[in-house]
């Protein structure tokens, strides 16, 4: 069974884009069931419009606290039925306790660089300024902590040959595109079991 996503993202929507891709092609098993953004000018938005997947803005300023905002997050979410919430380049941190406890180790992130080194925004200019040859891609849950969540997935790029900030984090983008789908494709035929902070992947068993 495809499994229901919900993806929340607040720009470019590239990473959205590769995981439709990736469904369409067959390699995903999921189905994109609602395109959550806080940015009504997200070139995101004609990406889900040209796919026919219901958008729902919301409105920061509608909200006296962001609590109240993830609040309204959580009913979105139940309201689709989602099973795994996607953060693909959200860029706001999720806070509201219901929500997080709601959807426990159903929510994902994916961050440009091997966490926990370059939390935060601008990872990949923060890794060339560092002069780190290698960088590369993390996506883990999402917690109450900044980029902290359990580590699901990891992939090393090498950037040694990267000339600025932004041909960094075009290497990265590259492999966050295929890496992101596989992931998401991957709740679709098995669970992460926590061993404290350390992720293990069960297959579901298969029915006969
Ligand atoms: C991606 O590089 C993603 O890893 C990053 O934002 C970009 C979004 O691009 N996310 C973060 O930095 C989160 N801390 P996209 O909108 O084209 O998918």
């Amino acid at each position: 069974m495809a499994i229901k996503i919900a993806i929340l993202a607040s720009g470019r929507g590239s990473n959205f884009l590769a995981i439709l891709n990736e469904i369409n092609a067959g390699r995903c098993n999921a189905e994109i069931k609602v395109l959550i953004t806080n940015n009504p000018e997200a070139p995101a938005i004609e990406i889900a419009k040209k796919n026919s997947i219901p958008v729902e803005f919301i409105d920061r300023t509608k909200f006296k606290k962001r609590e109240e905002m993830d609040d309204y997050i959580k009913l979105l979410l139940d309201k689709y039925k989602t099973e795994l919430v996607v953060l693909a380049g959200y860029m706001l941190i999720l806070k509201g306790k219901s929500l997080l406890e709601a959807y426990r180790n159903r929510i994902i992130n994916i961050h440009p660089a091997l966490l926990p080194a370059f939390k935060g925004e601008d990872a990949q200019k923060q890794a060339f300024d560092a002069g780190v040859k290698i960088s590369g891609v993390t996506i883990h849950f999402v917690d109450e902590t900044l980029d902290g969540g359990p580590i699901i997935y990891q992939e090393a790029v090498d950037i040694s040959d990267c000339n600025s900030a932004e041909e960094t984090a075009a290497k990265i983008l590259k492999v966050e595109h295929k890496a992101y789908a596989k992931v998401v494709d991957s709740f679709s035929k098995g669970a992460y079991v926590l061993k404290g902070r350390r992720t293990q992947f069960i297959n579901f068993p298969i029915k006969k």
